[in-house]
């Protein structure tokens, strides 16, 4: 079975097409950066309009790449939950139009349900049950993944995303956007315990990252006209990534041993932190517990995720009406398609 997957939640475009759930036979992913790169951040607005052409562009391209044509598609599946409400509802219509056009059935797959499934690309092996950890700029989440369709949220965060910090701080140390992916590199070059930053325990698995966002941003004020800032701004990178990593793999640990999970995942952005990815990889070697990540490439927003999730939708028989909407978040979705996420 072949699925045309789209995915435009934020600001990249991406097409790909999957087959039978398992190969990823093209992925095209368009990216808006630069648009971006002056406003230090996605402007709704600009993204969805962007993405009026590049959705379009993006799904030609992955046809042109797998070698095949669009009559050979069976299904289309497309991110209709959670995101930016424009740039969703840019990619719904155009997977609507495909459905209608070639007759196919349309299958709506939730962001973090895609992000997840990124694992199953590269990692055969993997299969629920197993904990997944989903960062990055718009969500922290635990989930345990019960079977391909079913997820239950163990932790969350209670305020800002681990990826919304690493950008915020990056922002105001003048790091160029996307400030996660260039904090970590710099990182490499800093002194990791040359600050202590304040890591609130909450309640059990959950996270709260709003104080050390504030903390740091504070602490770059305080330092900003300082003679030595190039110095400062490498440390802060160390210990800010050190401090996030370690808050991390902690409460991810915690909630395995906790569950009796041998398996863990991680997905989305924040998952291609190099120390995130060493450190976990080290403490699940540690507890007996197998230790799995996508490639970068399938880390950050991906069509190919979305064609993986979507196949297992469809095999158990969630494909969507061709009247669904898109969401921004999940409190407004109606019950008989929440039932179904
Ligand atoms: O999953 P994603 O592409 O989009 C969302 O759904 O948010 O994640 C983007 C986030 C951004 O916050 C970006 O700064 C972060 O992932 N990111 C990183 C790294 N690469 C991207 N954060 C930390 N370390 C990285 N290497
Ligand atoms: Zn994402």
């Amino acid at each position: 079975m072949k699925i045309l997957a789209i995915e435009s939640s934020c600001d990249d475009a991406s097409a790909s097409i999957v087959e039978d759930g398992v190969n990823v036979l093209s992925l095209e992913t368009l990216h808006q950066n630069e648009k971006f790169a002056k406003f230090g951040g996605v402007v709704p607005e600009l993204a969805s309009r962007g993405h009026v052409g590049l959705v379009f562009k993006a799904a030609k391209e992955a046809l042109n790449k797998a070698n095949i044509t669009a009559n050979i598609i069976d299904a289309v599946a497309v991110t209709f939950a959670p995101g930016l409400i424009g740039s969703l509802l840019t990619g719904l219509s155009f997977a609507k139009g495909f459905a209608i056009a070639r007759g196919v059935p349309l299958i709506a797959v939730h962001h973090l349900k895609g992000h997840v499934a990124s694992n199953y690309i590269e990692n055969p092996k993997l299969k629920p049950p197993f904990l997944c950890l989903v960062v990055s700029g718009g969500h922290t989440s635990i989930f345990d993944v019960k079977n391909y369709n079913e997820f239950k949220i163990i932790g969350k965060s209670i305020d800002d995303a681990a990826g919304e910090v690493f950008d915020k701080v990056a922002r105001y140390l003048e790091i160029p956007y996307p400030g996660g992916y260039y904090l970590d590199e710099l990182a490499n070059k800093g002194n990791p315990e040359a600050f202590v930053l304040p890591i609130p325990e909450i309640s059990e698995f959950n996270f709260s990252f709003s104080g050390i966002k504030t903390w740091s941003i504070n602490k770059i004020k305080e330092n900003l006209e300082k003679s030595d800032f190039e110095r400062f701004k490498l440390d802060m990178c160390a210990s800010l990534r050190f401090s996030v990593v370690k808050y991390l793999s902690k409460n991810l640990i915690s909630a395995a041993k906790k569950l009796g999970r041998t398996n863990i995942a991680i997905a989305g952005g924040v998952a291609s932190n190099s120390l995130l990815r060493h450190v976990l990889k080290s403490k699940c070697e540690l507890n007996g517990i197998n230790f799995f990540c996508p490639s970068p490439k399938y880390c950050t927003d991906n069509a190919a995720m979305i064609g993986i999730q979507g196949f297992y939708e469809f095999k158990s028989g969630n494909t969507a009406p061709l009247d669904i909407n898109a969401y921004a978040n999940k409190k407004p979705i109606p019950e008989y398609i929440r039932s179904a996420l």
